[in-house]
């Protein structure tokens, strides 16, 4: 018997030179033990393994396939693979068309269950952040069913290029310093640190997005297995959005359309004195007719938040939440807006929170109202309440979020990505700080995208930390 000792289970450069060397001497499959690491050899006998002096030509299909088939967690896979090479040199050129072929069909098998373990890791690992003497530095924890973690580390060294990062798996770890990548030993799941901020914002997400009337629960199953849930801080919600999703939809069924109120009559007149100036604006906020959007919204939604604030924010205008509760930023967006406000060291309470404009403009479709972007002459139009808050607060700093809020502050179209991140001074004694619209987080579709837009967010509120004081 000859014995091949691999360094690690997916050591796909030294199974090809073994490989080569072995077809290259006409070695049978049979006549090979592959071992990895320090297993022990059963066979005392051994023969030592053939020097790589005769080059041999491997077709490109075989590589493309043995590359991805080595990583799978099956002890005769390289035997499996092997065999195969043998029989190719050994004439059967097509072999690998024949996918009805025992051996190709459990190779492509194999090959196929590593992609796919391959593609869940990159959508189920989650990093959490731990900071200590040695700085920040993420740490996720992942029990692939296959040997993909070198395979796969490439992948999040592009995508979290500029964060100090490890991957803990229970047989190896990848470990990024910014600069280096190295893989260690494994560890276990007790060496991942606390939850921390970015789970809650994953909950919020994903009950946001969750939808009860589109539930299909095998459909569910077999895209987030539930072997991934306990690593997802998110699936903490999924039980109870899985119970209550029949009854939900039912009652989204059973409810009439979100009352879109046609041709209302002017509120009720408020006989008791505004006790404040704000109160004041309020009230006659409430009773605007400066544009047909208060026509099917269910109310104006003011600004809120302290009256004697130094930061302000302008958002773009009320969602559907906000317009039936009549106060902004109470909804998914408005959730994560709170999160990173924390996180950035702002206290909502102590800021102004209102939007560029102050009515809910939708398109009914079905039961649903659809967010439509406010046009131009609309936040034109609403620019004067705006500037009546404006006026009443004197912020030192304003913040825009996102392209509605900036146009209403700057009168014309402005590129977020372009002017982002910076103080920029208005007139007397205020500035400006544009940033994006919470929003934008929740539509972005994957978590490396989330987690760097997120983090830009917060680095951009920070900017804004001088002038709470
Ligand atoms: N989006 C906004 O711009 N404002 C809100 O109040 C809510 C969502």
């Amino acid at each position: 018997m000859t014995t091949i000792r691999l360094g690690f289970p997916a050591d796909w450069a030294g199974f090809r030179a073994a490989a080569r060397a072995l077809v290259a001497a006409n070695t049978p499959p049979g006549q090979i033990t592959w071992l990895v690491g320090d297993e022990p050899d059963l066979f005392a006998d051994n023969t030592p393994p053939p020097a790589n002096d005769a080059p041999i030509t491997v077709p490109r299909r075989f590589v493309d396939l043995a590359e991805t088939t080595i990583m799978a967690n099956d002890p005769e896979r390289f035997g499996l693979l092997y065999g195969i090479l043998f029989r190719i040199h050994q004439g059967e050129a097509a072999l690998l068309h024949d996918a009805a072929d025992p051996a190709v069909h459990r190779a492509l098998m194999l090959a196929h269950a590593v992609r796919r373990d391959i593609h869940k890791m990159r959508a189920f690992l989650r990093f959490r952040e731990v900071t200590d003497d040695g700085g920040t530095r993420h740490v996720a924890w992942f029990e692939p069913a296959h040997h993909i973690l070198e395979a796969n580390a490439p992948f999040f060294v592009r995508r979290f290029a500029t964060m100090a990062w490890s991957i803990l798996t229970p047989d190896r770890a990848a470990h990024w310093d910014g600069t280096t990548l190295r893989f260690g030993p494994g560890a276990t799941r007790a060496d991942l640190p606390e939850d921390d901020r970015f789970a809650e914002c994953w909950r919020v997400y994903y009950r946001a997005i969750f939808n009860p009337a589109r539930l299909k629960l095998s459909a569910m199953l077999s895209e987030m297995p539930r072997k991934y849930w306990k690593n997802l801080p998110e699936a903490r919600d999924i039980p109870e959005l899985i119970a209550a999703a029949a009854p939900r939809a039912g009652a989204m069924l059973a409810a009439p359309p979100t009352p879109p109120r046609p041709a209302r009559a002017p509120p009720a007149p408020v006989t008791d004195p505004p006790t404040t100036e704000w109160e004041a604006l309020k009230r006659q906020a409430g009773a605007c007719r400066l544009c047909p959007l208060w026509e099917h919204a269910t109310q104006t939604v003011f600004g809120e938040g302290s009256t004697t604030a130094r930061i302000m924010l302008i958002g773009e205008q009320p969602g559907d939440q906000e317009d039936l509760a009549g106060r902004p930023f109470i909804g998914p967006a408005g959730q994560v807006l709170d999160h990173a406000l924390r996180a950035a060291g702002l206290d909502r309470p102590a800021l102004y929170i209102t939007n560029a404009v102050k009515h809910f403009k939708f398109e009914p479709r079905g039961k649903r109202r659809i967010h439509q972007k406010p046009n131009e002459a609309e936040i034109e139009t609403c620019k004067f309440w705006l500037d009546q808050e404006r006026a009443m607060i004197e912020p030192a700093l304003i913040i825009a979020l996102g392209a509605s809020a900036a146009r209403a502050l700057f009168n014309r179209a402005i590129t977020i990505s372009r002017e982002r991140g910076k103080l920029i001074p208005l007139n007397g004694a205020t500035s400006a700080l544009i940033t994006i619209h919470p929003s934008y987080l929740l539509r972005l579709p994957d978590e490396a995208a989330k987690r760097r837009e997120y983090a830009a967010f917060v680095r951009d509120l920070r900017l804004a930390l001088p002038y709470m004081a």
